[in-house]
């Protein structure tokens, strides 16, 4: 799919397609008047009539429009242009491919771009028309299971002045598009293809791709070495070894010297080990890698961009297995901190790999944190499939986080960490139980990496309810490499609006 961005005469294009808004109601966006003057008002005299009167959802395919070169001409109902969003922008973008996919329309121009949007910033129209169509052809690629005829969108800008802005925003989207396919693809993967060195192995292929990124695997000896038995002991009941990937991009020209960690949680499968999980919807433990793999794509859209940052990526990767040589409940391990925790529940492993990460870490001098993990159930009870859990222990980084997730709509809410729950960890005989009474889960299990955070700013985002979607539709969303890729954005001042 080519992406152009123009100042075009509209009706003298040579296209198979030109597409208008029309503002419910019946009143006609500034390209559709302009065309309607050229035809001598045949636009105006089908609203007239009542063909379309801009409700959003209505369209209108016309052929052979008096005076207009292109093969057609496509009238999309926009709604009501002082309550345009994004919304607006995802059920045009979803109506339009339907029309256009169902005939063999190849090139199009897209005169959309006048909308009253985000306080008219083509910045912002650019990245969501573009989200929202690359959406759409994701879907009919990969559940349709159909080819995109279209391939090739021309944006006509009409302010030849914004043409430059409009590239910028071009670049960021299709850089962001690039790391969330990687990240569903790797994340649709079966657990049997993607187990823990396949993992390790897609991320050092980063390292010959970008010349930006080194990648360092970490193997199980090293962890012996390192003394990271909290992460050893979830996979001791799998065959597969578990390989833990550094992946470290240095920006060039860095304009903000912070050093931002992002740790993925990579259980390429997650049976719950000898406390093992009911069999029904079992197969979705496979997608327990998807912090990872959102790890992985945001280190694209990275390197891609070239972002004047310096970031270190971790995919945790492991299997929790049960078997002879499982780790069991009751057990008592020594972390990497020297923390000792006993295990109620290896079902519980996200925060046992996890907490030597955190500490794993402490050697890079980090300024941010931020770990993603499909972690507990217990965040899809509390906040369901549309919402991540966001949990902090600095109000700046909140602050940070939720400022790039409106911009993205890759939603979070914060939950709280209070002292008062720490006592739900206690364990007599360990510092720390892996589990804690069962009520509050997500915030319990926060609570529990939060012991281990204490010397760097730091965000955890329990993405168990956002990172796939179940049903006849399954598959990863890619969440929350949007979000990740505008905090970063942010942090390179690069976001115009
Ligand atoms: N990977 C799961 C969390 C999960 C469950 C994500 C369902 C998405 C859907 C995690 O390792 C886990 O099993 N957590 C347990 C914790 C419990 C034993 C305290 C859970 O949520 O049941
Ligand atoms: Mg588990
Ligand atoms: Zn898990």
């Amino acid at each position: 799919m080519k992406f152009f961005l123009d100042s075009f005469s509209l009706h003298k294009e040579q296209t198979d397609c030109v597409i208008v808004g029309v503002f419910k109601p019946c009143r006609l966006t500034r390209s559709a008047n302009n065309l309607d003057e050229y035809s001598n008002g045949y636009i105006s005299q089908l609203i007239n009539q009542g063909d379309i009167n801009g409700e959003i959802g209505q369209s209108l395919l016309l052929y052979d429009v008096p005076n207009i070169i292109a093969k057609r001409l496509l009238l999309i109902g926009c709604g009501d242009e002082n309550n345009f969003n994004s919304r607006s922008i995802i059920k045009i973008t979803k109506n339009i491919i339907k029309i256009l996919n169902k005939r063999s329309i190849k090139h199009i121009i897209f005169s959309l771009t006048e909308l009253n949007f985000y306080k008219n910033n083509i910045y912002w129209f650019i990245r969501k028309i573009i989200s929202a169509l690359k959406k759409e052809f994701f879907k009919i690629n990969t559940f349709l299971k159909k080819d995109v005829y279209l391939n090739s969108i021309s944006f006509n800008i009409i302010d030849k002045n914004l043409i430059s802005l409009a590239k910028v925003a071009l670049t960021h989207s299709l850089a962001i598009d690039l790391g969330l396919t990687a990240a569903k693809k790797l994340s649709n993967l079966p657990p049997n293809i993607c187990n823990p060195l396949y993992l390790s192995l897609q991320a050092e292929k980063l390292s010959k791709k970008y010349n930006n990124i080194d990648v360092t695997t970490i193997d199980i000896n090293q962890m012996k070495s390192l003394g990271m038995h909290a992460y050893l002991a979830v996979s001791r009941g799998s065959e597969n070894k578990p390989y833990m990937s550094v992946v470290q991009y240095s920006g060039k020209n860095v304009i903000n010297k912070k050093i931002i960690i992002l740790i993925g949680k990579g259980l390429t499968f997650d049976s719950g080990g000898i406390s093992i999980k009911p069999s029904q919807n079992m197969h979705e433990m496979k997608y327990d890698m998807c912090g990872a793999a959102a790890v992985y794509g945001t280190l694209i859209m990275a390197a891609e961009l070239n972002l004047p940052l310096n970031i270190i990526g971790i995919l945790a990767g492991c299997e929790n297995m049960p078997g002879g040589s499982a780790f069991r409940p009751g057990d008592i391990l020594t972390t990497m901190s020297g923390k000792t925790v006993e295990v109620l529940n290896t079902d519980a492993e996200g925060r046992l790999v996890l907490c030597d990460v955190l500490k794993y870490i402490e050697r890079f001098s980090p300024d941010i944190v931020i770990d993603v993990a499909t972690l507990t159930g217990a965040c899809v009870v509390a906040l369901g499939n549309d919402v991540t859990g966001l949990f902090s222990n600095n109000e700046d980084l909140v602050n940070d986080l939720k400022k790039a997730s409106q911009q993205t709509n890759d939603k979070v809410w914060r939950l709280p960490l209070f002292k008062e729950y720490e006592k739900d960890i206690n364990s007599n005989v360990a510092d720390f139980s892996n589990v804690g009474n069962g009520k509050a889960g997500a915030i319990t299990a926060a609570c529990f990496l939060s012991q281990f955070t204490k010397k760097y700013h730091w965000a955890h985002l329990d993405i168990a309810g956002t990172a796939w979607e179940s049903g006849v539709n399954k598959g990863s969303t890619g969440r929350p490499v949007e979000l990740l890729s505008q905090f970063l954005l942010n942090m390179s001042h690069y976001t115009q609006c």
